[in-house]
């Protein structure tokens, strides 16, 4: 059967396979290695309503359930992003009196607490219940779901309308965001907003950051798309706000037609993705063959410092890892291990090529010539925390923007 866009139905075609992928978070142990579950990762554009998207996705109970692997509290620069957005939050959107605020896929609470310390009426939305528990350790009000029309009737029906409907890093994990919108428009006040930030394809084409892709980001956004999906549901982009997070993401805030006046920021970076042809197939033609130039270079020289005899250990286990090693056939023969601060990663082994995961205390009894740098997104708290090793004559190999070694 052809694929269809997940938005408008219209036919697609993919425009590259990454190959054979297993859950990007899903981190096991040796006796489940025979049974590990994979499916096929091949990214689409749909030129009919400009969104990319992946046209195979694991159902949503294998990724988000009890045993989810990642905490937001796991980087302290995030903390401090999220007080800001929060803190934004509070000052434009929340100016009625006693307002109500709902986050879709508030995870461990990082964010909602921010309103909770206020006495702020929230709710935190978070179908992983691991992470949804560690939420209500903090005081953040949680209700364990998906989001989608029936959660918001819900909500509603309990605790009445929303005045902003706030996400982050989630929206694009959402296979059906036709449900998304109909439970934003039944749970938001007529000038209630709805305000998400997500990995941004400009940056993603930008930089060749092609571990953006993997099971849970089924969509990858432009302003474009975000235009065109919510345009269905009679909701319009009135903002858009670059952010540096997670290597370039873009928040959007949008409201029903006509009720806020739209930042003229919009226009902006519409024009932009026009010149930049995030529109066109042969973008994404290009993107393409730049990933595959991409993984030469970085199995060359995994390579070349596997046959001096350099050791190299991967720098977090992260979710955009799995892509990365995968596509590339990367495994414990060129990583001797990954090393992370999560608990629950630790001591298993990464999803696909089973490079073993151990606690960052573990580099205690002797660090490496290298480090892979797989969380390139928290490249500046990194090299801050690492100084000493850099300073030291340590290397770090990055993919993004490039494949290169960075040294002092
Ligand atoms: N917002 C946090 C967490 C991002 S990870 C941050 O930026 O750090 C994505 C989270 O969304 C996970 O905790 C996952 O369990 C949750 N999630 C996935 N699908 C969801 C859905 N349909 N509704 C609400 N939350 C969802
Ligand atoms: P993410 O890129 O999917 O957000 O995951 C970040 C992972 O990186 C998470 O498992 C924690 C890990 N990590 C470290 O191990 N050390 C660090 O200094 C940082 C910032 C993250
Ligand atoms: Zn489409």
């Amino acid at each position: 059967m052809t694929p269809t866009c997940r938005i408008c139905e219209t036919a697609m075609e993919p425009f590259m396979s990454f190959g054979k992928m297993p859950i990007a978070n899903g981190f096991l142990t040796p006796e489940d290695f025979a049974t590990e579950y994979f499916f096929e990762l091949k990214p689409g554009f749909c030129e009919n309503c400009s969104t990319l998207q992946i046209l195979e996705q694991p159902d949503p109970e294998r990724m988000f359930h009890e045993n989810y692997a990642f905490f937001s509290r796991t980087s302290k620069r995030m903390a401090i992003h999220f007080q800001s957005y929060a803190d934004w939050v509070k000052e434009n959107y929340l100016t009625s009196t006693n307002p109500f605020v709902v986050e879709i896929g508030s995870n461990d609470g990082l964010m909602m607490e921010f309103f909770a310390k206020d006495n702020i009426r929230h709710l935190g939305v978070e179908p992983s219940a691991n992470v949804a528990e560690k939420a209500r350790s903090y005081g953040v009000e949680t209700l364990c779901s998906f989001f989608n029309l029936e959660t918001a009737e819900k909500i509603v029906s309990e605790k009445g309308s929303a005045d902003a409907l706030i996400a982050a890093n989630v929206m694009c994990h959402i296979p059906d965001l036709h449900g998304v919108a109909k439970g934003a428009d039944h749970l938001l006040t007529p000038d209630g907003v709805l305000i998400f930030e997500e990995p941004y394809l400009g940056d993603m084409i930008e930089n060749t950051a092609y571990d953006q892709i993997y099971d849970e980001h089924v969509f990858i956004f432009s302003a474009r798309s975000v235009q065109n999906i919510f345009d269905r549901y009679d909701f319009e982009l009135v903002d858009v706000k670059p952010q540096s997070t997670h290597g370039g993401s873009m928040r959007y805030v949008l409201a029903r037609k006509g009720k806020w006046p739209v930042s003229p920021a919009v226009e902006t970076q519409l024009l932009y993705e026009d010149k930049k042809g995030l529109h066109l197939k042969t973008t994404y033609e290009i993107f393409r063959d730049k990933c595959e130039e991409s993984r030469t270079n970085l199995v060359n020289i995994l390579q070349q410092q596997k046959d001096v005899g350099r050791r190299i250990v991967g720098y977090a286990a992260t979710s955009k890892s799995t892509t990365v090693l995968n596509y590339c056939n990367i495994g414990p023969d060129l990583i001797e291990f990954i090393s992370d601060t999560t608990p629950i990663k630790q001591g298993k082994f990464s999803p696909g090529v089973h490079i073993p995961v151990r606690s960052y205390e573990t580099l205690r009894d002797g660090y490496p010539d290298g480090f892979l740098l797989f969380a390139w997104n928290h490249k500046a708290e990194i090299m801050e925390k690492e100084s000493s090793f850099t300073q030291a004559g340590g290397e770090w190999i990055s993919y993004v923007p490039h494949v290169e070694i960075i040294r002092k």
